[in-house]
């Protein structure tokens, strides 16, 4: 029986959806460090993790059992991808699985500035009463202008104009304007036009920063920011100075450059004890039901990853999309040098089989041949193809060979 070790506290569901797949799955509460997961993968060919654990090269040169890791998360860079990539060891993670908890929250956030509710709250926990309708407002008619037009940027534009919101967009990539938002040429005629501005732009580095006192300068008179994207891309000092001048009317913020690591540890910012500010400590994807739909999602890849040997939004390797093949599969993680395919193709017929589907993804310095096979006539193939110069991982999916085959993936140690 295949062993899996999931640590962190993945959902319960994982472990059900893994366990019925036919595996002996260990769960473990907290994250383990370099040695102690070492320890613990021994004869582990799935590994589950969320953002604390972190997958070295070492980890996985000592782990040579490990065919997939399922990042119960958002973000892989806890994971050494190419590592990984390089012995055959395949990563997927959960992108899009909390999109819906990071737009209610932002939606919230958005109605609650707009008609100064903190404010409000503030007050009356101190005992005074202020029915006034100054600066409070109601979001319907008003603009909204979302930074980023991905995942969670289109999603909150159909929500928002189902509130009556006109919505704005801008996106460095060319996107697909989703029932009646409009498009923005740059970044400045947003901020021009926007009641609300949200930031959902991706980590890439090369927005650090991207968003600062020219910006927020830039934007209209008492209108509301966001950010619930990622901490570096906005200087909280500049935004700081915005809400003081009354530049800007309010703020909600979700994502820091410096977070604290755990419940308890001080949070330091800038943004600390402003009026209509609203701070939430990187819990925009948090909601259980957020939390079992990435158990749901990842354990189905993984579990889908060692049945069909699909691929399909892996990180790290390249994607094929593969359902059970009813004949023999043989999958194979290759180097993505020429020659491969020919190769393969002249083994197998060497041994009389009779090829029923071949499909060839490759990604960077990753090749995946996935090829179906009905009938051999000689057996020994795969010790064959698992002993070419550019295998990385060689497996035998619905029972076609039952013959060893080599020991772990042919990678340099
Ligand atoms: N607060 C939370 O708990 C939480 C939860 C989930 C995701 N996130 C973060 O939210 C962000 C968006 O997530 P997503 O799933 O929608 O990502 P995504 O990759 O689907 O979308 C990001 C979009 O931003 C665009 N973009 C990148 N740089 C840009 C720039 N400088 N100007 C304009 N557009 C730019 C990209 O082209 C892309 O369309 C990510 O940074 C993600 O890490 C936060």
């Amino acid at each position: 029986m295949q062993r899996a070790l999931l640590l962190e506290n993945v959902h319960p569901l994982a472990v059900s959806i893994l366990q019925s797949a036919g595996f002996e799955v260990e769960t473990r509460k907290g994250a383990l460090d370099e040695s102690e997961l070492i320890e613990a993968l021994e004869g582990v060919s799935i590994l589950g993790i969320r953002s604390k654990t972190n997958v070295t090269e070492r980890v996985l040169r000592a782990a040579p059992q490990l065919e997939a890791i399922g990042a119960f998360c958002i973000g892989t860079n806890q994971i050494d991808l190419q590592a990984a990539a390089a012995r055959g060891v395949v990563v997927f993670n959960a992108p899009f699985q909390n999109t819906r908890s990071v737009v209610e929250l932002a939606l919230a956030e958005i109605i609650a500035l707009t008609r100064r509710m903190t404010e409000k709250d503030r007050m009356l926990h101190d005992g005074v009463w202020d029915k006034s309708a100054n600066g409070a407002h109601e979001v319907r008619g008003r603009t909204l202008g979302i930074v980023g037009y991905g995942n969670i940027g289109t999603q909150l534009s159909i929500v928002a104009e189902n509130l009556g919101m006109r919505v704005v967009f801008y996106d460095t990539a060319e996107k697909l304007a989703l029932s009646n938002a409009h498009r923005m040429d740059t970044l400045e005629e947003l901020l021009e036009t926007a009641d609300v501005v949200t930031l959902h732009v991706d980590g890439r580095s090369g927005n650090a920063g991207m968003f600062g006192a020219k910006q927020f300068a830039r934007m209209r008179e008492g209108s509301i920011f966001l950010n619930l994207s990622r901490g570096f891309v906005v200087d909280y000092a500049a935004l700081r100075e915005s809400i003081i001048s009354g530049h800007i009317a309010g703020a909600a913020v979700d994502v820091f450059p410096h977070e604290p690591k755990t419940k308890g540890d001080a949070f330091e910012s800038d943004l600390r004890g402003l009026p209509n500010v609203i701070l939430t400590p990187h819990i925009g994807g948090s909601t259980e039901e957020a939390q079992e739909s990435i158990g749901r999602f990842v354990a189905g890849k993984v579990r889908d990853y060692t049945t069909s040997g699909s691929t399909e939004l892996s990180v790290n390797v390249p994607n094929l999309q593969l359902a059970p093949s009813g004949v023999g599969r043989v999958a194979l993680l290759h180097r993505n040098v020429p020659g491969v395919l020919a190769e393969v193709n002249r083994i197998l017929a060497d041994h009389g089989a009779n090829i029923e589907g071949q499909l060839l993804a490759t990604r960077g310095e990753i090749g995946y041949v996935v090829t179906d096979i009905s009938a051999v006539t000689e057996r020994g193939a795969s010790k064959k193809l698992g002993r070419m110069e550019t295998t990385i991982r060689l497996r035998l999916l619905d029972d076609l060979e039952h013959e060893e085959l080599p020991q772990g993936p042919a990678v340099p140690a």
